[in-house]
């Protein structure tokens, strides 16, 4: 046999080569918006032999979890709880560990001397403290980006019945994309070192195109048609994590200074406007990709009403809401104009750190169509007292690129992407109409 010399300095070259060009990688997880519930559901596959499962995307989830209530439902021969003090229970800080006690048979989510950790329902805020710690086949990923096929991507299994109300027709469990713990998605992927512990959310608002998520270190390309760089030009604000806040600490959080509607800052209670540390962690902003509509504390509410209806111009008329509705502030669409960004309202800022920083919210995102005559603004007023101020919803997400960096604990905004004549279902070039 003989050997090779390899040049130390084109080793080394290959080496930084090869590092450069690996940790450019994205991967695409195309999202769709479900036409009944408004949920946005991803899908993936799973297990051996291995089937596509839909997930509903939980922003602030821990772990990718999957029903597993059923025992002849989770069929796979590659399944393997987590052994009690395993690395696995470690890497997923899970808080205990015993034998199955709620089926008279072990299966999938129910085995003995296994781990779990909280399991959660984001659609009707409940927790579980049995989600049975597990690794299984998962394939993940879909053009144009790179597909990642996984031997051993731990998850959870849940075999409470409740943990499945509310989801989807054909949903089986959440994609949780948490920044805090080591299983969710963008961190147990970023072990892979073609990715980096950061990922872009583009929503679509459209029920027929699907949106996406991207992760990696970017850049994150749309068409308009020509191919732009959508994560350039963000506005950017630190992450908070709510340590207070027991069960929701991979949710993200962030600073808002204050609301302004046309140039003019909106009256808020400031103290409502922060986390409070010394009441488990109530207050504040956060962000959820479970709630269709943006929650405000029903003070911040009233007070937004008030600004944006004196903000519109007199020959604006308000009308009753349609009966049932959740919104309470209605207009007939007769005199309102549309834009390129949507309906021609006054655009609503939520400034970050300083006032020239701020993530504009234009009619597109602040005004929902319920019939043809009339439109509503698209905010929720509600009681928060024992939860966060403000959650921002799906339709305030919508064509916006929302950047989560990790390792920077940063979130950026993008605004409408209309304002690039792109969306986030133009992702993918060969399938665009
Ligand atoms: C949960 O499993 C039990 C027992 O297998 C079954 O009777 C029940 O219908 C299941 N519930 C759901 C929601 O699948
Ligand atoms: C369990 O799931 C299997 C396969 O999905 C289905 O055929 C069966 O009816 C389910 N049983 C119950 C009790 O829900
Ligand atoms: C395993 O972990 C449990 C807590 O999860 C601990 O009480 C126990 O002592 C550990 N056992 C061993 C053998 O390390
Ligand atoms: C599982 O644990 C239970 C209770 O600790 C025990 O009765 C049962 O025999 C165990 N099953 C197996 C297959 O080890
Ligand atoms: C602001 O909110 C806090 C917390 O609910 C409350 O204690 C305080 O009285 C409020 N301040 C004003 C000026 O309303
Ligand atoms: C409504 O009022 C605005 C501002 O006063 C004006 O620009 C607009 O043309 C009016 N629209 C109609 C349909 O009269």
């Amino acid at each position: 046999m003989g050997t090779f010399k390899f040049p130390l300095s084109m080793l080394l070259l290959f080496l930084l080569l090869n590092i450069f060009l690996c940790s450019a990688e994205v991967l695409y997880l195309p999202v769709t918006k479900d036409a009944s519930t408004m949920q946005y559901i991803t899908e993936v596959s799973q297990r051996t032999p291995l089937i596509p499962i839909k997930l509903l995307v939980h922003l602030g989830g821990r772990s990718l979890w999957v029903d597993c209530n059923n025992s002849t439902s989770y069929k796979s021969s590659t399944y393997k709880p987590a052994v009690c003090n395993s690395t696995q229970c470690s890497i997923s800080r899970s808080h205990g560990c015993g034998d199955c006690k709620f089926r008279p048979q072990l299966q999938p989510g129910c085995n003995n001397n296994t781990c779990y950790i909280w399991g959660e329902n984001p659609l009707i805020n409940t927790y579980i403290d049995h989600a049975e710690v597990a690794e299984d086949v998962l394939i993940i990923g879909s053009t144009p980006g790179v597909r990642v096929n996984w031997p051993r991507f731990i998850f959870t299994c849940l075999i409470d019945p409740s943990m499945v109300r509310l989801l989807a027709d054909g949903v089986t469990g959440a994609a949780g994309f948490g920044h805090e713990s080591l299983i969710s998605i963008p961190n147990q992927l970023a072990l892979d070192p073609r990715f980096t512990r950061k990922f872009g959310m583009c929503l679509s608002s459209s029920t027929s195109s699907r949106g996406v998520i991207f992760i990696g270190s970017g850049p994150y390309y749309a068409y308009n048609p020509k191919k732009i760089d959508i994560s350039k030009d963000l506005v950017y604000t630190k992450l908070i994590t709510n340590k207070r806040a027991f069960l929701l600490s991979d949710e993200y959080y962030f600073q808002i200074s204050s609301i302004r509607i046309a140039g003019q800052d909106v009256p808020l209670n400031k103290t409502l406007l922060s986390i409070n540390n010394k009441q488990n962690g109530i207050g504040g902003t956060k962000i959820s990709t479970a709630i269709p509509f943006t929650i405000l504390h029903s003070t911040f509410y009233d007070a937004v009403r008030t600004a944006f209806i004196k903000a519109l111009p007199k020959n604006v008329t308000l009308v009753e809401p349609p009966p049932m509705s959740q919104f309470r502030t209605c207009f007939s669409s007769e005199n309102i104009k549309s834009t390129n960004v949507g309906p021609d309202v006054p655009a609503i800022d939520i400034v970050l750190y300083k006032t020239s920083a701020f993530w504009r919210i234009y009619g597109t995102n602040s005004m929902v169509q319920v019939s043809k005559e009339v439109m509503c603004l698209a905010f929720v007023g509600q009681d928060q007292t024992w939860g966060s101020s403000i959650v921002i919803g799906g339709h305030q997400l919508e064509e916006n690129l929302l950047v989560f960096d990790l390792p920077g604990k940063k979130i950026g905004f993008s605004s409408s992407l209309k304002l690039q004549q792109t969306s986030c279902s133009k992702y993918d070039d060969t399938i665009m109409d």
